[in-house]
C-alpha cells in the first residue's frame, strides 16, 4: 500500500506512502492514487481532496529505478499517462499541500491539483534534464502558464529547483506557511471550499480549467519524453543517478 486516506468534515486527506524513496512515484502508486482520487469524486460524502506527501517530500518524481531500462516502446505499453489523465479527470476541488520535494513527477502532480499550499522550506523543480530526459507530465506545459515561459525555461533547462517564497511570487503557488503548519493550512482551505455549494465549486473549476489550460498539448510533451527512452543520453543519466555519480553526456 503506497497511499494512505481518511475522511472528515468532507474533506478527504490522500497521503502518498513510500517515505523510503521520498515518495518516489512508481507505477503502482500511481495506479493506487488515481484509483483511491477517483473513488473519492464519486462519494457523495467528500467535497474535498487534499493530496499530500511527509514533510521531507511531497513526491521526488517518477520512480527512477522503474525507468531506467525502458524502451520507447516499453514506455508507450506502460501506459502511465492514463493514470495522470484519470486525476486530471477529478471534478472536485484538489487541493496540494506540499512540504519538502517537489521535483519531476512530483512537481507535476502538485500542479495537477487545483491549489498549491507550500511549507516555507518546500523546494520545487524538474530535475528531469539531469537524468538525461525532460519532463513527461506537464512540466513544459503547464509550468509555463503558471510562472512564465523564461522561467519554465530556466527551470527545465538547469533543472535547479526554487524555493516556495519564489514559487509564491511566481504563481505557482498560492501561499507559503511555516514549516509544520501546512497540512493544518492546507485542511482549513479544504473546509472553507467544503462549505461552498457543490456543484457550483465543480463547475467554477472546471470553467477555470478550461481557461487557464487552454492550448495545452500534454499529447506534444509525452511523445517527445517517450522519444528520449531511445538515447543513449537517457540511459546513461538514470544510471548515474542511481549509482551516484556524476553522469557524461553525449548528445547520442
Ligand atoms: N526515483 C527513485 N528513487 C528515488 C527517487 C526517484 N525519483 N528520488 C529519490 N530516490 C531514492 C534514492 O535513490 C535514495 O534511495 P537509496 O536510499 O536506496 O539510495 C532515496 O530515495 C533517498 O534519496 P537520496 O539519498 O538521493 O536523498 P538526498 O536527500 O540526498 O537527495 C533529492 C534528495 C535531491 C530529491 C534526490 O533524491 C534526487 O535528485 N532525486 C531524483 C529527482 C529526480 O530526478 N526526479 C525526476 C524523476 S523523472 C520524472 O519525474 C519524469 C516525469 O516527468 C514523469
Amino acid at each position: 500500500v503506497n497511499i494512505e486516506t481518511t475522511v472528515s468534515d468532507q474533506v478527504a486527506l490522500v497521503r502518498l506512502h513510500r517515505p523510503e524513496v521520498l515518495n518516489a512515484l512508481s507505477l503502482a502508486l500511481m495506479e493506487e492514487l488515481a484509483d483511491r482520487l477517483t473513488d473519492f469524486d464519486r462519494d457523495p460524502d467528500v467535497r474535498v481532496i487534499v493530496l499530500t506527501g511527509d514533510e521531507r517530500a511531497f513526491a521526488a518524481g517518477a520512480d527512477i529505478k522503474e525507468m531506467a531500462d525502458a524502451t520507447p516502446v516499453e514506455m508507450i505499453r506502460r501506459d502511465q499517462f492514463a493514470r495522470w489523465d484519470a486525476i486530471r479527470r477529478v471534478k472536485k476541488p484538489l487541493i496540494a499541500a506540499v512540504s519538502g520535494y517537489a521535483l519531476g513527477g512530483g512537481l507535476e502532480l502538485a500542479m495537477a491539483c487545483d491549489i498549491i499550499v507550500a511549507a516555507e522550506s518546500a523546494r520545487f523543480g524538474q530535475p528531469e534534464i539531469k537524468i538525461g530526459v525532460m519532463p513527461g507530465a506537464g512540466g513544459t506545459q503547464i509550468l509555463p502558464r503558471l510562472v512564465g515561459m523564461g522561467k519554465a525555461m530556466e527551470m527545465v533547462l538547469t533543472g535547479r529547483p526554487i524555493s516556495a517564497r519564489e514559487a509564491e511570487r511566481l504563481g505557482l503557488v498560492t501561499r507559503v506557511v511555516p514549516d509544520g503548519l501546512c497540512l493544518d493550512e492546507a485542511l482549513a482551505l479544504a473546509r472553507e471550499i467544503a462549505a461552498m455549494p457543490p456543484l457550483a465549486v465543480q463547475h467554477a473549476k472546471e470553467a477555470i480549467r478550461r481557461s487557464a489550460l487552454a492550448g495545452v498539448d500534454l499529447a506534444f510533451e509525452r511523445k517527445n519524453f517517450t522519444l528520449l527512452f531511445g538515447s543513449e543520453d537517457q540511459r546513461e543519466g538514470m544510471a548515474a543517478f542511481l549509482e551516484k555519480r556524476p553522469p557524461r553526456f553525449t548528445g547520442r
